[in-house]
């Protein structure tokens, strides 16, 4: 597959408006960004600020109203399905809503497994069950019980990392997560961001969804803050930590509980 670009992902002037019965709705407005290839990124922003939408416009799940959003160079809504398929298989998507996005009849190791077998990967079953179980640990899953049980015995937290698993399991080029660690407690978010880092180091590259600027600061080394489906402000994670341009960056920095360090 031929791309030369030097981008894992890019927004170019991205728009998306929703129609309903209650009117219109602009979630995402002019909005552009680049993330280069085995770079990090992680866009802020309170609840409805429009995150959610741009997350899945960025891989052709939610179709703009105007604009362009590329992957690896090409653009998601001219590709062919079966072009924009492959390039999906690059990718891995952490869904925002645990509940619901695991396959129902599978078990948690069968859902993590489940990626390999689509994508017929040469690796045998042996070694995908190996990846699979692998990975569940590196996110603290490794009681047998837990990874036998089926979606509806699993909490919330449990759910999150069984999706992240999966979206790690064939080693995507980029990540995409959207509030991946919205139900964990506070140490176990700090240990699903060492393991995102561990992924970086291999090359991969990340967009991380969260509405915590803490986190996001920690999880990647560029910010990007979302307003009202504006960008607000970008910049290195710690300078917007640190020294915050626009007020309502400092509004979403005072309003971060102060905690212990995890
Ligand atoms: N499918 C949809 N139809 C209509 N409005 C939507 C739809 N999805 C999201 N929205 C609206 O778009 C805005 C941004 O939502 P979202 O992208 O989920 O934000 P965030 O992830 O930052 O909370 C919200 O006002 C939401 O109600
Ligand atoms: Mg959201």
């Amino acid at each position: 597959m031929e791309d030369k670009t030097t981008w894992a992902a890019s927004a170019e002037k991205l728009n998306v408006v929703f129609r309903s019965r209650r009117g219109t709705h602009q979630a995402v407005k002019d909005f552009s960004l680049c993330l280069e290839r085995g770079g990090t990124l992680a866009v802020v922003g309170q609840s409805g600020s429009g995150k959610t939408t741009l997350l899945r416009a960025l891989i052709g799940l939610v179709p703009p109203t105007s604009g362009k959003a590329e992957l690896f160079g090409r653009d998601v809504n001219t590709l062919a399905p079966g072009e924009l398929a492959k390039t999906r298989q690059r990718c891995g998507y952490v869904p925002q809503d645990p509940y619901g996005a695991l396959p129902p009849g599978l078990t948690a190791l069968e859902a993590v497994m489940e990626p390999a077998v689509i994508a017929r990967r040469s690796w045998s079953k042996d070694e995908t069950r190996t990846r699979a179980v692998d990975l569940l640990a590196e996110l603290g899953l490794t009681e047998t019980r837990i990874l036998n049980s089926r979606a509806v015995g699993l909490s919330g937290g449990q759910r999150q990392r069984v999706e992240l698993a999966r979206a790690l399991m064939l080693e995507p080029e980029l990540l995409l997560c959207d509030e991946p660690t919205s139900m964990q407690d506070v140490s176990t978010r700090g240990e699903i961001v060492a393991v995102l880092e561990r992924h970086v180091a291999r090359g991969m590259s990340m967009i991380f969804v969260t509405h915590d600027l803490r986190l996001a600061s920690r999880a990647a080394q560029r910010v990007i803050v979302m307003r009202n489906g504006e960008l607000c402000e970008e910049g290195d994670a710690q300078r917007i930590l640190k020294d915050a341009r626009h007020p309502y960056t400092r509004e979403l920095i005072a309003s971060i509980p102060v905690l212990p360090e995890a």
